[in-house]
């Protein structure tokens, strides 16, 4: 069996078709949505009006007048200034199902992409020498499962951990390991919690050096100069840190059963060597200027306090580079390299105004256009009670492991409630 017609799309049909009864003059998308009220809302109608000089709430009845309720749709009716609340009949959703269940090709009756494509997908990107908290744990949840969904209709994923390996903290760590050698432990003899308290004990001691003792915050500027221009004996306990992070990562990742390749974990420090060139085209092309000693590029849309435009820095004057250049020559590296057609970022809302900044420039350059795009899958912050980032009682962000560790022990106590009959094992199992 090939394909089965999609509920959506069979509504999609008939509102298609009642609009255009309608209004035959004006091609109008019914733009369906899902709905909390109903099983789908669609918003079509109001752009249809507004083209139509017609007043919405009218025009909708009589779209709705043109609508056969029955085999698909139940219920329709006119909300709001000019929604559509549709309701699908339950025997269209159970044939629908049955059909999919028939598919004999374990296809669930979802075709494959006409166009196939290479998808490079950015999720699950936590930070090195840092605990994971929640945010992470959606990107790498939210990130999978869009992979796995691209994967079944033919496209080809490739997956890109971009996890904060690279900035001037390291200076603070690495002088601090320097100094007290064997304070991390070689990877293969922890486990992931072991790493990740050895990682905090590290970063806490260091920082508390670091804020007390003049000297040593001299040593630590020092050594991110010394990583930065590649001093050898620098890079190795970098390295130490990075692999003693991914022990930490991975056995989180296990704990989520996901699974993460290590060839596909390509942080931020992996573009190191491309920026300076990614600077140079931005500035030969024009499309980054210099600015009070920096590279930045400005965007007519994008402004802060008092109307000042908030530029993108893809260079600061120092000659240091961020975030930003790491990310632009990551674009070059996965559209020329990889050569992606789509470029998916599975990352926090917080970060969109980053996203949609590099995105405008990487188009400015030619790097993206109507054939290769990048998308920000943005998805909200947990907050807490206070509607600020969730946090502890203590006002730590909540530790990823603790969740992850809480819900698998609240899930068992509601099995257990449920299930009387099940041995602990099956519990767990469950
Ligand atoms: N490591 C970053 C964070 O924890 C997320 C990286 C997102 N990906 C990217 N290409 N910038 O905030």
């Amino acid at each position: 069996m090939a394909s089965v017609t999609s509920l959506t799309d069979l509504v999609s049909e008939q509102l298609t078709s009642a609009l255009s009864a309608t209004r035959p003059e004006a091609s109008a998308d019914p733009l369906l949505r899902r709905s909390d009220r109903a099983d789908f809302q669609a918003n079509g109608i109001l752009a249809l009006a507004k083209k139509a000089k017609a007043n919405p709430r009218d025009l909708a009845t009589e779209v709705v007048s043109r609508i056969t309720t029955g085999d698909v749709i139940k219920d329709v009716e006119v909300s709001g200034p000019g929604f559509l609340n549709i309701t699908i009949a339950d025997r269209a959703l159970v044939e629908n199902l049955a059909a999919r269940y028939a598919d004999d090709t374990g296809r669930l009756g979802v075709p494959l992409a006409e166009k196939p494509g290479v998808t490079v997908i950015d999720y699950a990107q936590p930070n090195v020498a840092k605990e994971m908290h929640v945010g992470h744990l959606r990107s790498a949840v939210i990130g999978d499962a869009l992979r796995g969904m691209l994967d079944f209709t033919g496209e080809t994923t490739i997956g890109r951990h971009h996890i904060g390996d690279w900035g001037t903290q390291f200076g603070m760590l690495i002088q601090y390991l320097l100094e007290h050698p064997g304070e991390l432990a070689p990877p293969s003899e922890v486990d992931g919690e072991q790493a990740m308290s050895n990682l905090n004990r590290v970063y806490k001691a260091s920082r508390a050096v670091f804020d007390s003792d003049e000297a040593f915050k001299e040593r630590a500027r020092k050594r991110v100069v010394a990583l930065q221009s590649g001093d050898k004996e620098t890079l190795e306990l970098w390295q130490q840190f990075v692999d003693e992070s991914k022990v930490y990562f991975y056995s989180v990742f296990d704990k989520l059963d996901m699974e993460i390749r290590d060839e596909e974990i390509v942080g931020e420090s992996a573009y190191n060597d491309g920026m300076p060139e990614t600077a140079r085209l931005l500035e030969e092309m024009g499309v980054a200027e210099r600015s009070e000693g920096a590279l930045v590029v400005f965007f007519d849309d994008i402004r802060g306090k008092d109307d000042q435009p908030v530029p993108l820095i893809v260079q600061k004057a120092d000659g240091g580079f961020g975030y930003a250049a790491s990310d632009l020559t990551a674009i070059r590296n996965r559209v020329f390299d990889l050569r992606a057609t789509t470029l998916l970022y599975v990352v926090d809302v917080r970060q969109s105004l980053h996203f949609k900044m590099v995105f405008e420039t990487a188009r400015r350059a030619g790097w993206l256009n109507d054939d290769v795009t990048a998308h920000n899958m943005a998805y909200g912050t947990v907050l807490g009670a206070d509607g600020k980032p969730f946090k502890t009682r203590a006002g730590e962000t909540v530790r990823l492991e603790d969740l992850l560790d809480e819900a698998v022990q609240r899930a068992a106590e509601v099995v257990r409630e449920k299930a009387k009959d099940l041995t602990e094992e099956e519990i767990q199992e469950r």
